[in-house]
């Protein structure tokens, strides 16, 4: 699942290639001009791999095409659907002849701003990302190298590839095609937002739960964050007392970070569920019931995790003002079909 079973000398080569500058003389370079919501800072744009039209285009098609899987039945979207946020809705989303992996898909909203990459921050580039479900055997069980062959013997692929990095599909311009896609897949217009910057505002409800996010009783808004509701920190939310999946220490094997997640956005997240690493808590309900009660006490458990006493107004509540943070135009947006 992990890059230690992918090929090391393909991550090696990747990695090297990753070094170099902007190489490659495309056909069209047309750049791509991203649109950031208010409050959003621009997102770092890796120097080999700037972002154009044709790229977007080229990572599009490829996200949406089964190709990238063995036996051409999976694509990127068969666990990251646009109408949930590009998060999937079942705990565990099937690979290929409907094989399960042990964590839950998340969205893909805002990873343009991912400094580590993964819930345990495993992979270090969001252009290396896709080397890990494409090479996964329960996700597309397939090898990015026979990937790439099979692409280069399809003339329209060769012909995007060439417009996009004047080059052959390869590992290095697969993985850097699809990162150009997902960077475009910006979310920031949600209710809340809109009310913050003075238009419709929150309903009652909606504006106790947001007291509530923010006040240092719940201590909701010291982790989550931001902009992007997290500030990508690896903490242990109290989720069990003991962890099958150890997240961040299946990096480090440092029993400190035993337990650890990257704190995830909160944006869209009504439509996200079920949630947290392993998709376990199936609503925002068991979510917000799961902090009232304090977390199961984990040793590298937070102290922000602490016992509540919301009352059942106050959990109903916090639940609507999560609800706010829904994007629904970036559900529905056409630029990412
Ligand atoms: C079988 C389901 C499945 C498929 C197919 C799949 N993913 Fe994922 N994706 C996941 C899961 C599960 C995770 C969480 C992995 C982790 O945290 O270790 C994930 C994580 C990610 C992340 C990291 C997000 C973050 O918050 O750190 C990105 C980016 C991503 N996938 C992109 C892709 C792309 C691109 C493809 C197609 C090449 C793809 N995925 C195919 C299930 C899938
Ligand atoms: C100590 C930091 C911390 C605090 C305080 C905290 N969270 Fe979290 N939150 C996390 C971490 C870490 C995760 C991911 C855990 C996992 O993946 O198992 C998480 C996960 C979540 C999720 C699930 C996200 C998903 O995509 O699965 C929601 C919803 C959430 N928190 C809401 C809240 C609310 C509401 C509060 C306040 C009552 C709160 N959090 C307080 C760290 C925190």
């Amino acid at each position: 699942m992990f890059i230690k079973k992918l090929g090391l000398s393909l991550l090696l080569a990747v990695a090297f290639l990753s070094c170099e500058p902007e190489a490659f003389s495309p056909e069209d370079t047309t750049p791509f001009a991203l649109k950031l919501p208010e409050g959003f800072p621009a997102p770092a744009i890796p120097e080999d791999n700037a972002l154009t039209e044709a790229r977007v285009a080229l990572g599009k098609r490829l996200f949406y095409d089964p190709v990238l899987s063995s036996d051409s039945s999976i694509s990127c979207q068969s666990c990251h659907r646009q109408e949930l946020a590009f998060a999937d809705d079942r705990p565990i989303s099937p690979g290929v002849q409907g094989r399960l992996g042990f964590r839950n898909s998340p969205t893909l909203a805002n990873v343009a701003y991912l400094s580590r990459i993964n819930k345990d921050g495993g992979v270090t580039k969001l252009d290396l990302q896709a080397i890990v479900p494409i090479e996964d055997h329960a996700e597309m069980d397939f090898s990015i190298l026979l990937a790439a062959e099979r692409l280069n013997a399809m003339p329209t692929y060769e012909a995007a590839f060439a417009k996009a990095y004047g080059e052959h599909a390869s590992p290095f311009t697969i993985t850097r095609a699809l990162g150009s896609f997902m960077r475009t897949m910006i979310s920031g217009h949600s209710r809340y937002d809109i009310a913050q910057q003075g238009g419709a505002p929150l309903s009652a409800a909606e504006a106790r739960g947001e007291m509530l996010f923010f006040s240092s009783r719940t201590q909701c808004s010291t982790c989550h964050s931001g902009f992007n509701f997290t500030q990508n920190q690896f903490l242990n939310n109290g989720l069990y007392l003991e962890y099958e999946d150890g997240g961040r220490h299946r990096v480090t094997l440092q029993e400190e970070d035993m337990g650890k997640f990257r704190v995830p956005t909160l944006r869209n997240i009504s439509v996200t569920a079920p949630y947290m690493h392993d998709g376990s808590l199936a609503d925002l309900r068991a979510v917000v019931q799961h902090y009232n009660q304090g977390g199961k006490g984990h040793a590298n458990q937070d102290p922000r995790v602490k016992p509540l006493g919301l009352s059942e107004q106050e959990q109903s509540d916090l639940i609507a003002f999560l609800q706010t943070l829904t994007d629904t135009a970036f559900l529905t947006d056409e630029q990412f079909r």
